[in-house]
């Protein structure tokens, strides 16, 4: 098995590749990946090249990804543009890359009669009260950023290249992922280097946004899952119930990190800010029989601030521009 991994420099895509590498150690890896500000190449050292191939490239380039689908079996599909403030901030990128980038990646597919697993989000439903049933695969799409509408965008295309030329694929969208690696502009690994910079952890608003808490590890087994056990056509939700409130959220963080209960600031709210997201994902165990690893919030918090803490060489160069951005905004 010849897999190509796009975007597979990122945070998931990084993660899922270390999965797969020990998993099966008898594919292939290829990454494909543009290397934008959130790409670190330092997140996939280690790995045999016997094994893995790195290409730098960008998924709007027709050529370039053309060639990298034609030379493996099946594509996962992480890489796009991943941040909601960004995306309010600079809408353009997020078209580019995750609407006429997919719009790439499909194309080629369809070329070279490939298998495709596309990775999505649950913003691409809008928000939910706090009342309101979770999302589950039948929720009707209402996207709110730039961000969740062109993810939105990304999904109906893989429909629709299902639907109209047939090709294999599978869709997944995950709620909210946590672990090492992720950037510093996203909000659980922000807070956890604002506290190790003497600084408090900053809440928009009043801090009540709902979000449905992953680990990224228990995502990227997930997608292994789906490779191979999914069938064609479906699309699966992917969540552990890991519902908590910014507060409450900031508040454990506070209390792992040894640091008192009210040592954090209210900053300006995102324009548009979804309210609560929450993933039924009961489709996934059912049907294809996977169970997460991390069922303890507290437990993937306590380990993900122990990375960040031994990991600062890692993060520090990404952190001052981070923050500058945000200080413009206000947040
Ligand atoms: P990330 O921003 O950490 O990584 C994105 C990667 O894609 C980077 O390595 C970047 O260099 C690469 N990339 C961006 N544009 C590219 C282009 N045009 N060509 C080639 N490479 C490009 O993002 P992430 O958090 O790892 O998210 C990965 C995927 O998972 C995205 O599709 C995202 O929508 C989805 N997702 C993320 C979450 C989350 O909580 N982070 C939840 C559900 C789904
Ligand atoms: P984020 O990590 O940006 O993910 P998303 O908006 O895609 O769900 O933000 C998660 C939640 O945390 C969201 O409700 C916004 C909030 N947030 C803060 O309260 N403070 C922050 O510094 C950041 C970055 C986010």
């Amino acid at each position: 098995m010849r897999i190509l991994v796009t975007g597979g420099a990122g945070f998931i895509g990084s993660n899922f590749v270390h999965l797969v590498y020990l998993e099966h150690p008898d594919w292939h890896i290829t990454v494909f990946d543009s290397l934008t500000y959130a790409g670190n190449e330092k997140n996939l050292e280690g790995l045999d090249p016997s094994r893995y191939k790195f290409i730098k490239g960008d998924i709007c380039d027709e050529a370039a990804i053309d060639a990298a689908v034609a030379d493996c079996d099946t594509v996962v599909h992480f890489a796009a543009e991943s941040h909601v403030d960004n995306s309010v901030h600079t809408p353009w990128p997020f078209v580019n890359s995750n609407i006429v980038g997919t719009y790439q990646v499909l194309e080629a597919v369809r070329k070279h009669n490939k298998h495709l697993h596309h990775i999505s989000t649950d913003e691409v439903f809008g928000d939910l009260g706090p009342n309101d049933p979770k999302f589950n695969e039948k929720t009707p799409y209402d996207p709110s950023s730039p961000y969740s509408a062109t993810k939105a965008g990304s999904d109906h295309l893989v429909r629709a290249w299902i639907r109209s030329f047939g090709i294999q694929a599978t869709i997944s969208n995950c709620s909210n992922n946590y672990g090492p690696y992720q950037h510093v502009e996203k909000f659980i690994p922000r807070q956890i280097t604002e506290i190790m910079e003497g600084r408090k952890p900053k809440l928009y608003g009043t801090g009540e946004a709902i979000r449905d808490w992953i680990h990224a590890e228990d995502h990227s087994s997930a997608i292994l899952t789906i490779l191979e056990k999914g069938k064609i056509g479906e699309t699966y939700m992917v969540g552990t119930n890991g519902e908590k409130s910014g507060k409450e959220s900031i508040a454990l963080i506070l209390e792992l990190m040894g640091k008192p209960a009210d040592f954090y600031e209210h900053v300006n709210d995102r324009p548009g800010h979804d309210y609560r997201y929450a993933i039924d994902g009961s489709k996934i165990r059912t049907e294809l029989g996977w169970q997460p690893k991390y069922t303890d919030f507290r437990e993937g918090l306590r380990s993900t601030i122990d990375w960040y803490k031994a990991n600062e060489a890692w993060w520090r160069p990404q952190k001052e521009a981070t923050e500058a951005k945000y200080k413009e905004l206000g947040r």
